[in-house]
């Protein structure tokens, strides 16, 4: 088999002369005969403090793939931060897969290990694996190791939510809720809840691109660095056996994913995600598979924001496979793993070691799990709501909506004594999908008016087109599609219009007669909230990127456009 690398490296021209002299500088001459380039794409990044510890990472897969016999390139790549980068991470999602998807293709590589961890970091590698499709293995970063205050386990993310909630309903001080702070994040690693960084991690060896055992391994576990080294090997191996993303990943595929998906209660972040993913792959998947294929998945992970634990738990328990073991006779059993083996083939010796944090089959945490996919007058093209987050009360609901046309005019407002809202009310905040904020950001888990903290109230129906941090826990319905600023009838909702929604019919309604509806126009507040950029990628961005039913795309990114390059550069 001739090596793609050897498009630049192989022959005696001018040409071969030049990729190859530039490249030497101290590597032996073997590097250019035959030997796979392997790139490993490190999210490593000082701004991504999840991703940190990568570069130590990429040695181990470094060693690895000299072991076997390749070359390592390393090849950073755009990373995203969660806590950081503004206004949303998931605005810069397709940038970064773009990006690494395009120098993918550019430079003399016959491989790829991606390594990511923080939310979007996964996601975005394996959308430009999917369109450059070239052998590619993931190796997840791993969550933190537990962090504690006051002798109690810190979730990262989810306790920040609880903390601040307290300090507003005056049951928490200030001054313990800040020194807090420095017991939040113990180690390297991504969150520890099962928020997005998490699921997608895991989701990701559901899919088969993780050698299966690895993901969930804490980033501080010498564990991951074999798994690294390891996986660097088989990178080698994986170029040899010319497994690309098109030849394994089919819909079984992500049907695997979605159980996955289902009994770990994870993020509903993976959504869009997955549907991200299919679409480079032009695998005919769709929010309602969601629905479908993980409505009657139990839930088995005892984890925030759903649950207790924390991701250490879930490794000491068991892991990740002793999950995947108990729902075994929901899995695709044709599904093939990077390994070339099925999924189901590595649950075997899986085993639970601790059952109040991966529950049996017979005894789960909660019997239907999935994330149920809601349409109606409010979401023509549908919303998302995760039961398992959500307070049973609420799951079936009329209400009479308090309309907020921004977040700022949200935060303007939501503390304000005269506001005329109680704990039947429904929050409804638009302007926050992927083209009118822009970048569809994590704000639809609105905090509730201190007035009704104060009087013990803890959850309240909310609606929004955008997304929900994966740690975040409520009554939330989200990703309401189309969203406010792509024409949606979330745009015409006014504040005290009946709203009802009910999950187990899988509805959400505006209650407004429809020629009612019809006359109505956004008002100017709404439309002075949508995003409107200038210039540069924000631009683009909003003038191409799909709904979240497609996965929060751009149009033009959707498919693959394979590895080859006709051109040389001299
Ligand atoms: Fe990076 Fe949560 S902020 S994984
Ligand atoms: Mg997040």
């Amino acid at each position: 088999m001739t090596l793609r690398s050897a498009h630049w490296y192989a022959g005696d021209d001018r040409n071969a002369y030049i990729h190859r002299a530039w490249m030497r500088r101290g590597v032996p001459d073997s590097a250019f005969t035959g030997r796979p380039q392997i790139a490993i794409a490190n999210t490593a990044s000082d701004l991504t403090p999840c991703n940190a510890h990568l570069s130590e990472v990429a040695q181990s897969v470094k060693n690895g793939v000299y072991e076997a016999g390749g070359i390592p390139l390393e090849l950073p790549v755009v990373s995203l931060g969660e806590t950081n980068v503004r206004p949303t991470a998931m605005l810069w999602r397709n940038m970064a897969a773009m990006a690494t998807e395009e120098m993918l293709r550019a430079n003399p590589i016959d491989g790829v290990v991606l390594l990511g961890g923080c939310d979007k970091t996964i996601p975005s590698l394996l959308m430009a694996a999917a369109s450059v499709d070239l052998p590619a293995v993931v190796v997840p970063g791993g969550p933190m190791l537990t962090g504690h205050f006051r002798g109690e386990a810190l979730g990262c993310g989810t306790d920040v939510w609880r903390l601040s909630e307290e300090v507003r309903a005056g049951t928490l001080s200030e001054a313990m809720f800040l020194k807090s702070e420095s017991s939040m994040i113990r180690s390297k690693g991504h969150c520890n809840t099962m928020g997005t960084a998490s699921t997608m991690a895991l989701v990701a060896e559901a899919l088969g691109t993780v050698i299966p055992g690895l993901a969930g391994t804490p980033a501080a576990d010498a564990r991951l660095l074999e798994a690294a080294h390891d996986t660097g090997r088989f990178a080698v191996q994986l170029v040899a056996e010319d497994r690309r993303p098109s030849s394994f990943l089919t819909k079984g595929s992500f049907h695997n994913a979605i159980v996955a998906l289902a009994a770990i209660g994870g993020s509903t972040n993976a959504v869009v995600h997955l549907l991200a993913i299919a679409g480079r792959l032009r695998i005919d998947l769709t929010v309602d598979d969601f629905d479908r294929i993980g409505a009657e998945v139990p839930l088995l992970v005892n984890l925030q924001p759903a649950g207790r634990y924390l991701m250490d738990d879930l490794y000491r328990a068991g892991g990740f496979l002793a999950v995947l073991r108990e729902v075994r006779d929901l899995l695709d059993s044709e599904a093939l793993t990077i390994t070339g083996r099925p999924l189901v083939e590595y649950l075997e010796d899986a085993k639970i070691w601790d059952a109040d944090v991966i529950t049996p089959r017979e005894s789960p945490l909660q019997s239907h799990a999935g994330i149920s996919v809601l349409r109606g007058s409010l979401a023509p093209g549908g919303a998302l709501i995760k039961p398992a987050a959500a307070s049973p009360h609420l799951l079936k609901h009329r209400g009479r909506a308090v309309v907020f046309d921004s977040i700022e005019d949200f935060h303007a407002r939501i503390d304000d004594p005269d506001l005329d809202i109680d704990e039947d009310s429904v929050m409804v905040l638009r302007g926050c999908g992927p083209k009118g904020y822009p970048g569809m950001p994590e704000v639809s888990n609105m905090p509730l008016p201190t007035k009704l903290l104060e009087r013990g109230v803890r959850d309240m129906v909310r609606i929004c087109d955008g997304r929900m941090s994966g740690t975040a826990y409520g009554t939330v319905v989200l990703h309401v599609t189309p969203e406010a600023a792509a024409g949606g009838p979330l745009a015409l909702v006014q504040t005290g219009d009946w709203i009802s929604l009910d999950v187990r019919a899988r509805r959400l309604d505006l209650d407004v007669p429809a020629d009612e509806l019809a006359r109505r126009a956004p008002n100017q507040a709404t439309v002075d909230g949508y995003a409107n950029p200038r210039r540069g990628w924000e631009r683009l961005y909003v003038d191409h990127v799909l709904q979240a039913d497609r996965g929060a795309d751009l149009d033009f990114l959707v498919g693959a456009s394979g590895s080859e390059v006709r051109r040389e550069s001299h």
